[in-house]
């Protein structure tokens, strides 16, 4: 683990008598330009950035006492939507492990954890969890941190160490911080990029796409057959990997400058070919690999049509799975709702379609 933020001396004294609840709310967020492919201690090989999402979220509530005994183990009880869930505290409890280990919160194993989490949208609804997951418990451990240590100085600090801690839970995870959108990796174009955290973008970004629609055309709701960490993993060998890194970060610096002007066709058109990539690399992968099903081609040729015939900036993305996410300003949104409806829905399974758009970043509840 990368030790940026280490620091051994964060350590109650014997004998202390702090306890609290913490309770955010963190959203997912959607890629434009893709992170597809890591080194290190989930460090990215290319700049990306998203859209931060507003109806898809999870929440997460964070309880913590003293412990009567000093161990250096971690004392978790996870609850998933109400129910212990093993499968998610076993990464939970090796995530927070690896945090105390390398002392950058080495102040965890003094206490008694108990995490409650829930998602906004259904556990099967084919929709990666873990951006808005590991942003809310980073969250949560930041908040920690500051009401027992008082470490963090001010708001930006705070987004920054919970962006640093939500990329080592999960790389993409770290944009999902900031309102609008979230760039991370180093990029010369961009003065405070770097690969150690996501930094915020809504200042510069055109007024046009924080009005942004993503309706997320829900194409299977099954479970990946190659999960996205095997993904990265994949890219290793993958004989495209260079070229790919050098064209994931021209288009960030294209991109850059489509966001501050405002041009939803440019933008559309990086959008597509920047999903459209990404499973091209799955499937130039060894051994080689289809996330996507006959209905997100069928729903892709449909879009391709629609904007020819109307010239709306209607375009696509796509995930690590075969789900369409829409992507229109809302100026739009009454003119494509029919196409959307008549010609789109009935390729979705069990006509579900889940409507999102840009959002606001994370929300902190008092306790
Ligand atoms: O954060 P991970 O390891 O789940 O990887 C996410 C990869 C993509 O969602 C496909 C792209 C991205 O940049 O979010």
């Amino acid at each position: 683990m990368q030790n940026h933020y280490r620091n051994p001396l964060l350590r109650m004294a014997p004998g202390y008598v702090f306890s609290g609840d913490i309770h955010w709310q963190s959203p997912s967020n959607i890629a434009i330009v893709k992170y597809w492919g890591k080194h290190g201690q989930q460090l990215p090989r290319n700049a990306s950035i998203s859209f931060t999402l507003q109806a898809a979220y999870t929440e997460t509530e964070l309880s913590y006492s003293p412990r009567t005994q000093e161990s250096s183990d971690i004392a978790l009880d996870f609850y998933f939507e109400g129910q212990p869930q093993p499968a998610f505290a076993q990464k939970i409890n090796k995530f927070l492990s690896e945090l105390a280990a390398s002392e950058i919160m080495p102040f965890l194993p003094q206490f008694q954890l108990t995490i409650h989490s829930s998602n906004s949208f259904p556990h099967s609804a084919g929709i990666a969890s873990s951006a808005s997951s590991m942003s809310a418990l980073a969250l949560c451990l930041c908040t920690m941190e500051q009401e027992l240590f008082g470490t963090l100085n001010s708001p930006a600090e705070f987004f920054r160490k919970a962006s640093y801690f939500a990329r080592l839970g999960s790389g993409s995870a770290c944009r999902s911080l900031y309102p609008v959108m979230g760039e991370w990796g180093t990029l010369e174009k961009l003065a405070d990029s770097t690969d150690l955290w996501a930094s915020p973008c809504a200042d510069w970004v055109h007024p046009v796409f924080h009005t942004y629609h993503d309706d997320i055309l829900i194409v299977s709701k099954g479970e990946k057959s190659v999960s996205s960490r095997a993904g990265h993993q994949l890219m290793e060998g993958n004989p495209y990997a260079a070229a790919r890194y050098q064209q994931a970060n021209d288009n960030m610096v294209k991109l850059v400058d489509v966001l501050k002007a405002g041009d939803v066709h440019a933008f559309g058109e990086i959008a597509e070919l920047e999903a459209l990539t990404l499973h091209a690399l799955m499937m130039s992968s060894q051994p080689p690999y289809l996330l996507m099903k006959p209905n997100s081609l069928a729903m892709i040729e449909k879009i391709r049509e629609y904007r020819n015939e109307t010239g709306q900036p209607l375009y696509f993305t796509l995930d690590a799975g075969p789900n369409l996410h829409l992507l229109y300003p809302t100026e739009i949104a009454e003119q494509v709702a029919p196409f959307i409806q008549s010609e789109l829905l009935p390729l979705c399974e069990d006509g579900k379609m889940i409507r999102d758009r840009v959002g606001q970043g994370p929300v902190k509840f008092s306790a």
